[in-house]
């Protein structure tokens, strides 16, 4: 009898040692031991419970998920400082990510090989094109093939453009990587694009067992769906890349200058074997597909329905368009400093949107001070981007759609630093130059040629979709007519 007392004692010592907070942490809500307040939270939209607890206790709170300390800031300067901080460039570790083998890419990876891995990606995504004549003539061409395949065929007719704008996305990353120009009927991107759906939708079980790893031990695999989501994750990697790697060595000449992402990997994996492996290059490009295509689109899916709702912004675009660049050749990325309106229209879509609500989770590799307070080493960091760019103190009105509020009385560009959909300091997104131009070209090409609005009779109450991962506007039609 007294072993058992004794051994129940043990464990609610236990328990309340790993439930305690650690000293000079920030404030939060009463945590439950063992699982924290991973239940608290809704399945599609776990930015809910997050931005309520910010309501209670502030810009700089602390919340325990399973054995996880979380803290999450909600304050564009403290984020700004806590993310600029070597300390805080960590990312989640455990045993799920671990068997999905994200660790070898470029979202996941830390330390050393992530340092090498983001310069060497920046270099050569911006040596083809970021921001450059390559990248744009990718672009244009994606953005021609869309109005001429899925845009001109349905002049005058409500037209679905979700599965399009996620095509032409997609095809764009794969010209910068492959150097290949991918037909919207491919069906190896038609293929990975419903993997990538899928995973999103599979991987809502594994997202308890991320948070509460031990759940893993004492309950079954199939439970969570694992051995699903490993093979949907290695999918672009064994159907799509691994062919097109074999062609690119059979093909790549050394001494002359490399044509794309790939070529540029074979040349650095000659001088340094060890680091820049084919499991790399297939695991970084792999990454670019899902941090750089539903994102792309789904910004791209806001900005048509939010022109179709204000049809006088629309009017306004079109205005500056024909201004600046006239008709007779397409816009190009240089216009764009011409182009306040369309500018903040962008700026507005992008806080309005607000398509990554909890960012990409950080976690801290040193013990570091923020705020007044300790953050504990092993610590997750969350930018809640979504208390940022809704709040009043910020952007007056955060509820309304206002591209105005980005302009200045001379109707100049206003940038506001707490706009930060891309995140901010040292792994803040690494293709936000190329998502920008994309964002300004695909609008500009497609408004030159064409306008959009909804079917007769239809209102969009521009609120979003109840689905996990990326934030998307519930379902709309838009009906283009040519403007000559
Ligand atoms: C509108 C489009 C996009 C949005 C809103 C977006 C947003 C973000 C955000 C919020 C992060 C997290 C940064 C952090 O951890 O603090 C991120 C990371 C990242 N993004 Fe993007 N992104 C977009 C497009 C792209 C594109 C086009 C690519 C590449 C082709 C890309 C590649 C990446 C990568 C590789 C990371 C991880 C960076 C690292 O860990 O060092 N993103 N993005």
């Amino acid at each position: 009898m007294l072993t058992v007392v004794l051994i129940i004692l043990l464990v609610v010592a236990w328990v309340l040692y790993k439930n305690k907070k650690p000293k000079n942490c920030p404030p939060g809500p009463v945590n439950i031991p063992l699982v924290g307040r991973a239940f608290a939270m809704n399945q599609n939209h776990p930015e809910k419970a997050f931005v309520e607890w910010q309501r209670q206790y502030g810009p700089l709170y602390s919340v325990k998920m399973g054995s996880d300390l979380m803290v999450v800031i909600s304050d564009p300067a403290l984020l700004r400082e806590a993310f600029n901080k070597p300390a805080s460039t960590g990312r989640m570790a455990g045993p799920v990510l671990e068997m999905l083998g994200v660790q070898r890419g470029l979202i996941f990876s830390v330390g050393e090989d992530w340092h090498v891995r983001r310069r060497f990606t920046l270099f050569h995504l911006r040596n083809f094109g970021m921001g450059k004549a390559r990248l744009e003539d990718v672009i244009r061409e994606q953005v021609d093939a869309f109005l001429e395949h899925v845009v001109a065929p349905s002049e005058g007719q409500p037209l679905t453009i979700d599965h399009s704008l996620d095509l032409a996305v997609v095809n764009i990353i794969w010209g910068i990587v492959a150097g290949e120009t991918m037909s919207m009927k491919d069906t190896r991107v038609l293929d990975i694009l419903e993997k990538n759906k899928s995973v999103a939708d599979k991987a809502k079980r594994l997202n308890i067992a991320v948070m509460v790893p031990w759940l893993l031990k004492v309950l079954p695999r199939s439970l969570f769906r694992l051995d699903e989501v490993i093979e949907l994750f290695n999918y672009p990697k064994t159907h799509l890349i691994a062919p097109v790697l074999e062609a690119h060595r059979r093909d790549f000449d050394p001494t002359s200058e490399p044509r794309d992402y790939i070529e540029c990997f074979l040349l650095e994996q000659r001088s340094d074997p060890q680091r820049f492996t084919d499991e790399v290059l297939a695991r970084s490009i792999g990454d670019m597909f899902s941090a750089g295509s539903d994102t792309t689109s789904t910004t791209l899916r806001w900005a048509f329905c939010l022109l179709c709702a204000r049809p006088e912004a629309q009017r306004r675009i079109q205005a500056e368009i024909d201004q600046v660049v006239g008709a007779s050749r397409p816009p190009s990325a240089a216009d764009r400093q011409q182009m306040p309106f369309t500018e903040a229209f962008l700026m507005e879509t992008q806080r309005f949107g607000d398509i990554v609500p909890m960012g990409v989770l950080h976690s801290a590799e040193q013990e570091f001070e923020l705020g007044g307070y300790t953050i504990p080493r092993g610590t997750i960091l969350v930018s809640l981007l979504r208390a940022i760019h809704r709040n009043p103190a910020h952007f007056p009105e955060p509820e309304q759609f206002k591209p105005e509020r980005f302009l200045d009385r001379e109707g100049r560009v206003r940038p506001s630093k707490a706009l930060m959909p891309f995140s901010v300091g040292k792994r803040s997104c690494l293709g936000e130059a190329m998502a920008r131009s994309e964002l300004f070209l695909f609008l500009t090409c497609a408004l030159q040629r064409y306008s959009f609005a909804f079917p007769a009779g239809f209102q969009h109450d521009l609120s979003s979709a109840d689905r996990l991962g990326v934030t998307t506007p519930k379902p709309f039609e838009v009906v283009p007519t040519r403007r000559r």
